[in-house]
């Protein structure tokens, strides 16, 4: 059978179904029963989600855990996380338990500020082309008002739109770069419908405008597009408490602790290698919330990973110091969030998942995603300047290991036991089943 189909979104679920059952699985009816087998009873919620995308032929399931005890700017949350890895939960509610009992975090939003781009070409005098944009400029503001007068009506909307020289890099090349206020929403529709709006007025405008020679009036644009990147859309969340307080464990000299979370800290400063790993760790928390919350973690990663590089070198997103006897750890990240629009109010575990953070505004969201991120570094680096990493993680991964042998709840309670004092590494417990299940 022919792998390529044309005309395959037109096709019903289960026609979609039955193709690709035929073509890629040898028609093997297990293949079919798996993919069925996640379908929701829900006959609403299931179309619900079968027409977020196309071609929907099933759901696919992430856990959606909580991690409680956040006390953040004084205001206790439970913070809901999707993730499959299985050790994220575990050390955000630890994370969020050790800072509980030392004040909390502190979070503060610095900036909101988004960014779109219209992307085109003139080739003619710099001069001519700066006079012609001064002149349309409150055109192109005006121009998007049935776009804008909404978000204006709330206190956002357009905040300004520069004309950029970019012709050192690209002969020609010139932006409309808009900066833009979307208050509760993420705002890609309406930062992308703005930009389209502007790139249109923008050619319109120069057709009729006598200042350009004939050739100047054939402004082409190359793309109107939002910037995922947001280093003006900034969040920073903290914590911090007496040297003395850092560890709860007699064993652990605080001080020294201290010392090698710092210089722990300063490796991902300057070393890339490490920065990645350190950076990723701190994205399992950011990603969680964001997906959980129904928000673009593509976008998020995409401009948290720029801004990580933004001095010309992949670095840590966060920091920590020793000042008078304290300890301080923080993280500064741009994320463009919402609160309303997209997934927000029409996927019902989304809309839970903001229900669980008290409705919060995207500003809060920001702070609560922030302080995820950190909770999560901390979490990591206490465990890696300390016992190591595995301990912790073999331990989560256990159960994985468990599910994936089919052990019964009994060979599960039974082997659970033994690994809290023997240390769980892939090949042990393969090994303890094997031996369990000897006759
Ligand atoms: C694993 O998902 C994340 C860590 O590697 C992060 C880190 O090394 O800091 C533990």
């Amino acid at each position: 059978m022919s792998k390529s189909i044309s005309g395959f979104s037109k096709l019903s679920k289960s026609h979609k179904i039955d193709w690709i059952v035929a073509t890629y699985f040898n028609k093997n009816e297990n293949a079919k029963n798996i993919i069925k087998q996640y379908w929701n009873s829900n006959i609403k919620l299931q179309q619900l989600h079968d027409e977020f995308i196309e071609n929907t032929i099933t759901n696919y399931y992430l856990p959606f855990g909580v991690a409680p005890n956040f006390l953040i700017n004084g205001k206790m949350h439970a913070i809901p996380m999707a993730i499959e890895e299985s050790s994220v939960v575990a050390a955000a509610s630890k994370a969020a338990k050790f800072w509980l009992e030392r004040g909390g975090f502190k979070a503060e939003v610095l900036s909101t500020t988004k960014i779109g781009q219209v992307h085109f070409m003139f080739h003619g005098d710099f001069e001519v082309l700066n006079t012609f944009f001064k002149t349309i400029k409150p055109k192109l503001i005006e121009a998007a008002k049935p776009i804008t007068k909404n978000m204006e009506k709330r206190g956002g909307g357009i905040i300004d739109i520069e004309l950029r020289d970019k012709t050192k890099s690209i002969e020609g090349y010139f932006q409309l770069h808009a900066t833009f206020e979307t208050l509760d929403a993420m705002g890609a529709n309406f930062i992308n419908s703005c930009l389209e709006q502007f790139a249109k007025t923008f050619r319109e405008e120069a057709l009729d405008y006598d200042g350009f020679s004939q050739d100047e009036q054939s402004i082409d644009i190359i793309m109107s597009i939002l910037s995922n990147y947001v280093p003006n859309c900034l969040v920073r969340a903290e914590v911090s408490c007496p040297v003395k307080d850092l560890t709860e464990d007699p064993s652990i000299d605080a001080k020294e602790f201290a010392k090698k979370f710092i210089q722990a800290v300063k490796i991902a400063e300057i070393e890339p290698f490490r920065a990645v790993t350190h950076n990723k760790g701190i994205m399992n928390g950011i990603d969680a919330v964001v997906l959980a919350t129904g928000n673009d973690f593509r976008a998020v990663e995409a401009g948290v990973h720029a801004f990580a590089s933004r001095n010309g070198s992949y670095s840590s997103l966060t920091h920590a110091k020793i000042e008078n006897d304290t300890f301080y750890f923080w993280i500064e990240i741009p994320l463009a969030l919402g609160t309303v629009g997209g997934l927000t109010s029409l996927h019902p575990l989304v809309k839970l998942a903001l229900e669980l953070l008290h409705n919060p505004t995207a500003k809060e969201l920001m702070q609560i995603v922030a302080v995820a991120g950190l909770a999560q570094n901390f979490a990591a680096l206490r465990s890696l300047t300390t016992t190591g990493i595995q301990e912790g993680h073999m331990k989560m991964h256990l159960m994985n290991i468990l599910n994936q042998f089919e052990a019964t709840e009994k060979e599960k309670a039974t082997l659970i036991d033994h690994f809290k004092t023997h240390t769980a590494t892939h090949s042990a417990v393969v090994e303890a089943i094997k031996s369990l299940r000897k006759p």
